[in-house]
């Protein structure tokens, strides 16, 4: 795809359609862009570039754009695969290509792509002109590798964030938020960043949310730039919604819950927590709680993830297995507390048959997360029972919030 973003913007990034879990781990259904843009003036300056797989589509892009001209520079925003596959592959092509990073791309790039010929190793400020417009480039460290930076074209009001403000989802019938369609969405629109928001915050969660404190000072050092546009390595280039989309980084790099509800998550071998989360489920609707179910044996976690920094209150059940909590909800509770989610109302409930531990392990997580513990926690020996693990009490706390 190339398509004209300004007078001197090109996008020539491409869709993925064919990848099923990025990562490894995070479930693509509709697919991801990885966007590579172009900046044409008396110099060309290429930003970024895309996953290994896509070399003819990428360069059949960059000639549709530019044709036989050369290309100045290439940024490298951000060294993570998904973007920097190409390096090698864009040096051979334009030998005379300068590529620019700073002191922390530099070791990554050799252990990738080997010594590059013409690198330019810009420091947090520095700037290259192009001619009628000027490349400034911004060290953000940990958004989302330590050597990710961001460029910004005063000239153009366009800030190129790199995984910063990304989203999964391959883009259609266009690539700015006015006109993109997230691909094969047969769902409703949510109004605030469109169709795009549900994956926009499942992508944070996922791959930045352990990143809180380093995206707000990111955002800190760009608060006051003027911003006509965000073109981000992934998904839409952002112009009408930026002040939604920063608003909802903003949020969600706070570990601020965006609405009340409550993110159920459990495990269950023999069906007993599962019946224990629908009760608790069926009992938060009957109070008009809204709450989602996750069963981590059967779904990806990433779902999980989305909701836990989407709602206020997060309730997990886990049966005790090897004295422990159960493995599907032990990883979940793992991966909350590696990505240092905090300011969630907690509460645990599972099944045991001999000598229950998972509960009590559960709340001491929280505990460690700073959650606001809601109560001490259900636990019931062997099968469930109303009687056994009555949900209406958590409900009813819950509904008091
Ligand atoms: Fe899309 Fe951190 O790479």
């Amino acid at each position: 795809m190339n398509v004209k973003i300004s007078e001197r913007i090109r996008y020539v990034g491409v869709n993925d359609h064919n990848k099923v879990i990025f990562e490894g781990m995070w479930p693509l259904p509709f697919g991801v862009s990885y966007n590579s843009y172009l900046v044409v003036d008396e110099k060309i300056a290429l930003i970024d570039t895309v996953e290994a797989d896509f070399f003819d589509e990428f360069m059949a892009n960059i000639h549709e754009a530019i044709g036989d001209r050369k290309i100045d520079y290439l940024i490298v925003n951000h060294m993570e695969p998904d973007h920097s596959s190409q390096i090698r592959h864009i040096i051979s092509a334009y030998p005379e290509i300068t590529v620019v990073g700073n002191s922390k791309t530099v070791p990554m790039m050799e252990g990738y792509h080997g010594k590059i010929s013409k690198m330019h190793v810009v420091k947090d400020g520095d700037s290259i002109s192009l001619g009628g417009s000027t490349l400034s480039f911004h060290l953000t460290p940990m958004v989302h590798w330590p050597e990710t930076m961001v460029t910004y074209i005063a000239e153009e009001k366009t800030l190129f964030s790199g995984d910063a403000f990304g989203t999964f989802g391959a883009l259609e019938n266009g690539v700015t938020d006015s006109d993109a369609h997230l691909c094969g969405w047969l769902g409703e629109s949510s109004g605030c960043c469109s169709e795009f928001r549900d994956e926009t915050i499942r992508y944070y969660s996922n791959i930045v949310g352990k990143f809180g404190l380093t995206v707000q000072a990111a955002l800190k050092k760009l608060a006051g730039i003027s911003l006509e546009r965000i073109c981000s390595t992934h998904g839409p280039v952002w112009e009408k919604d930026i002040p939604e989309v920063v608003a909802l980084y903003d949020r969600l790099s706070r570990y601020e819950a965006l609405e009340k509800g409550v993110c159920i998550v459990y495990g269950s071998m023999y069906g007993n927590t599962e019946k224990a989360a629908r009760a608790l489920s069926a009992e938060l609707t009957k109070r008009g709680v809204k709450n989602v179910l996750h069963n981590l044996c059967s779904e990806n976690v990433s779902y999980a993830y989305r909701d836990l920094f989407r709602f206020d209150t997060l309730i997990a059940g886990s049966p005790t297995y090897n004295n422990d909590i159960y493995p599907p909800v032990f990883n979940f509770m793992h991966g909350v507390q590696a990505r240092l989610v905090k300011n969630r109302n907690f509460f645990a409930f599972g099944s045991f048959t001999w000598a229950g531990a998972s509960v009590r392990l559960l709340n001491e997580v929280a505990q460690k997360c700073g959650f606001n513990l809601l109560g001490d926690g259900n636990s019931f020996a062997q099968a469930y029972s109303p009687e056994k693990c009555d949900m209406s009490q958590i409900a009813e706390i819950v509904a008091s919030l």
